[in-house]
């Protein structure tokens, strides 16, 4: 299965470049088994170190494991750059603002990749994480673009939005990349 991880891994590395360069440190925040972690490192050549609430890391990455689900382990401003791929919709509703705000505690910014919730997207996202880590909570807790940027909104989070090439026309999933910044 870590082909079609890194297969995704691609897509995910084409719609980050704009922002990311040699010099920036990176967090990767719910990172998982590090497999896209790892090929972003090796990528841009990066220095970049992973955090998730579970262990299961595949890849000889930098890693700290989070010891609360709503919070980071690590110093104000210690990276400048904070990724969220596909990690906010395994977390309920009421703690996704948490963490985002404490993401930029620890960024300077930070890039959230979510996915468009579709009925076909929901079942993706079941089928995958069950084959892929059975034990990672599957909450389904996605949002509207509409609902990210209310969110956004209501915590004085600055934001700008852009569209996530898909890697084939018929790929079944659309997603959302988001760079936001405190006001
Ligand atoms: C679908 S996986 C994505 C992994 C990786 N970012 C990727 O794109 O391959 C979602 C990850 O979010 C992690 N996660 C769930 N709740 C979390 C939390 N409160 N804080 C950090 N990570 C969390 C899970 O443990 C899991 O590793």
């Amino acid at each position: 299965m870590e082909f079609t991880l890194k297969y995704r891994g691609r897509t995910i590395i084409r719609a980050i470049a704009p922002f990311i360069s040699i010099d920036k440190q990176i967090l990767d925040i719910g990172c998982g088994n590090g497999v896209v972690s790892d090929q972003i490192q090796k990528h841009f050549r990066c220095d970049l170190v992973g955090t998730d609430i579970q262990s299961y890391l595949k890849k000889n990455i930098k890693f700290r494991h989070m010891s609360k689900k709503d919070a980071l382990d690590f110093k104000d401003k210690e990276f400048y750059l904070g990724l969220f791929i596909d990690v906010l919709h395994h977390i309920p509703f009421e703690i996704q603002s948490k963490l985002i705000k404490d993401a930029l505690r620890v960024c300077s910014e930070v890039i959230i990749i979510e996915v468009k919730p579709t009925l076909t997207a929901k079942a993706i996202d079941y089928l995958i994480n069950q084959i892929h880590n059975p034990e990672m909570p599957i909450l389904l807790t996605h949002r509207t673009k509409r609902n990210w940027i209310k969110l956004f909104k209501a915590n004085n989070i600055s934001f700008k939005s852009y569209k996530v090439k898909k890697p084939i026309f018929f790929y079944p999933v659309s997603n959302y990349l988001f760079h936001i910044k405190s006001k």
